[in-house]
């Protein structure tokens, strides 16, 4: 059973819901085929699991208003992985332990009973803020009883200590969560349990040191992925090096192998998962045939997030598409879920494309709700793609530069970029959906995630080179 106060909340919240819905529902910006809040701000998100038939993907939700706050796990569930359905909040910030926000965490299945840990967040009136690690559990998936705290901070670090991942190895639960150390290091911290219930603080498993590699990791998530152990987790301040590290945080990941028994992971260096604009606090669960599968928040903390425009609108952020992650070498590949094809309609193919020194649009190709495919790419020079006269992705053949430029929507249309090396193209998959863009090179080598926002309707797609480029171009209208 929920505690009063919880219901209490929960009610508020859904009031809060109906009373802006249409609201949000009139916003030209609203997007069509990803996840984003009925009303208010979404963050992270998180408890990602497939569980008796259906995926569920709860978030970090602020309901009152658009800005961060005592946060609420939102949730929606789906068959497919492209239709959703909303779901009654899953839990509410109402306990002394979690009286300022249930903050993120992770879902596990323990015997047919769904089982949320999160982070407790709580602040004094003076500010001092506390952290307490806390379960919640549901036999129909739907509705969730807190049972408390289960973990506690251990010696050696700060209250910024949160964001439990928790997954089984050989008979055994591991927790990983996010945190800083006394001296002012990011870590991830691994704990083991029996039960659940009892946790054993193992130690840190990676971080930096003296400063090296910022001050606090947040949303860590370990699995294994073709014999390698991966660790995705999110530093907060690295300094750009660079075409490195250009946003206010990061999200990246470590390969290499963690000795369960003693905690000790031998990884290789820091790789950043996306290079776009907004990407923050990917969490991966396994889908329904073992492929391991990551949803990021669309947004990043303290990055022109009071600048949206559908802030107007009563709501902000996404999530990013679900994401099939495939490790090759030591590079995670990142593809769009085949179920996105269920989405598909107003098939258009332009084959064998040549375009010289020309800025070129092709019948059929433009839209809000889009899926561009470009194989077999070659060309001299620089070609490029231009979406909406915000928003363009181009490829520079000489420089072996991929970079992704936007009018801002925080600086008065200014013009910003975010770019990688990449050593070949041959491949562009991208997917727009009104007021968002993924852009997926070489089968996920390489992704860049953004946000857009233009000022009138407009469906523009233009093609452009200043040599030469050649490929094959599919286009569908997706919902
Ligand atoms: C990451 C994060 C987490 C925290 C949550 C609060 O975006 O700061 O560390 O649990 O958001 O909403």
């Amino acid at each position: 059973m929920k505690s009063l106060n919880e219901k209490k909340q929960i009610q508020l919240a859904e009031e809060e819901v109906k009373k802006y819905a249409s609201i949000v529902e009139s916003d030209p910006n609203r997007l069509r085929y990803h996840l984003m809040p009925p009303v208010g701000l979404m963050n992270d998100p998180n408890g990602l699991i497939y569980w008796k038939g259906a995926y569920h993907v709860f978030y970090q939700w602020m309901p009152f208003q658009t800005t961060h706050g005592a946060k609420f796990w939102g949730h929606y569930t789906s068959r497919d992985f492209v239709h959703w359905e909303r779901q009654a909040p899953a839990l509410a910030p109402s306990e002394w332990f979690d009286r300022n926000g249930c903050y993120s965490g992770s879902a596990v299945d323990n015997d047919g009973v769904l089982t949320l840990f999160y982070t407790g967040n709580v602040k004094d009136d003076d500010g001092t803020r506390h952290t307490y690690q806390c379960m919640a559990v549901s036999s129909d998936g739907v509705r969730f009883e807190k049972k408390g705290v289960v973990v506690h901070l251990p010696d050696g670090y700060t209250a910024h200590f949160r964001d439990p991942k928790v997954w089984k190895h050989e008979n055994k639960w591991y927790m990983v969560i996010g945190a800083q150390s006394e001296q002012l290091d990011g870590k991830a911290v691994l704990f083991r349990s029996d039960d659940l219930m009892h946790w054993e603080h193992i130690g840190a498993i990676a971080g930096g040191e003296d400063g090296n590699f910022g001050y606090m990791w947040e949303c860590p998530d370990v699995f294994r992925l073709s014999g390698k152990d991966v660790l995705i987790v999110c530093p907060q301040g690295l300094q750009p090096e660079g075409m490195h590290y250009q946003n206010v945080y990061q999200a990246g990941y470590f390969v290499g192998q963690l000795n369960y028994e003693t905690g000790q992971y031998v990884h290789g260096t820091f790789t950043e998962l996306d290079r776009g604009f907004e990407f923050y606090a990917p969490q991966t669960m396994v889908d329904e045939h073992g492929r391991r599968v990551m949803i990021a928040w669309m947004g990043v903390p303290d990055q022109d997030e009071d600048q949206h425009p559908t802030i107007a609108y009563r709501w902000v952020h996404a999530l990013t598409l679900p994401r099939e992650l495939v490790l090759i070498g030591d590079k995670l590949y990142q593809r769009p879920i085949e179920q996105l094809q269920l989405l598909r309609s107003d098939e258009v193919h332009h084959p064998n494309v040549f375009l010289q020194k020309e800025v070129r649009q092709f019948d059929g190709v433009k839209g809000k709700t889009v899926e561009l495919l470009l194989k077999q790419i070659d060309g001299k020079g620089v070609f490029s793609i231009h979406i909406q006269n915000n928003v363009s992705f181009s490829y520079d053949f000489e420089q072996k530069v991929a970079t992704l430029e936007r009018e801002s929507f925080a600086r008065n249309g200014m013009k910003e970029k975010r770019q990688c090396l990449l050593s070949q193209l041959h491949t562009i998959h991208m997917f727009i959906d009104t007021s968002s863009i993924e852009i997926f090179l070489n089968d996920g080598e390489e992704v860049f995630t953004a946000r857009f926002f233009t000022k009138e309707e407009n469906e523009h797609i233009s093609f452009q080179t200043n040599a030469e480029a050649s490929f094959h171009l599919s286009k569908w209208k997706l919902c």
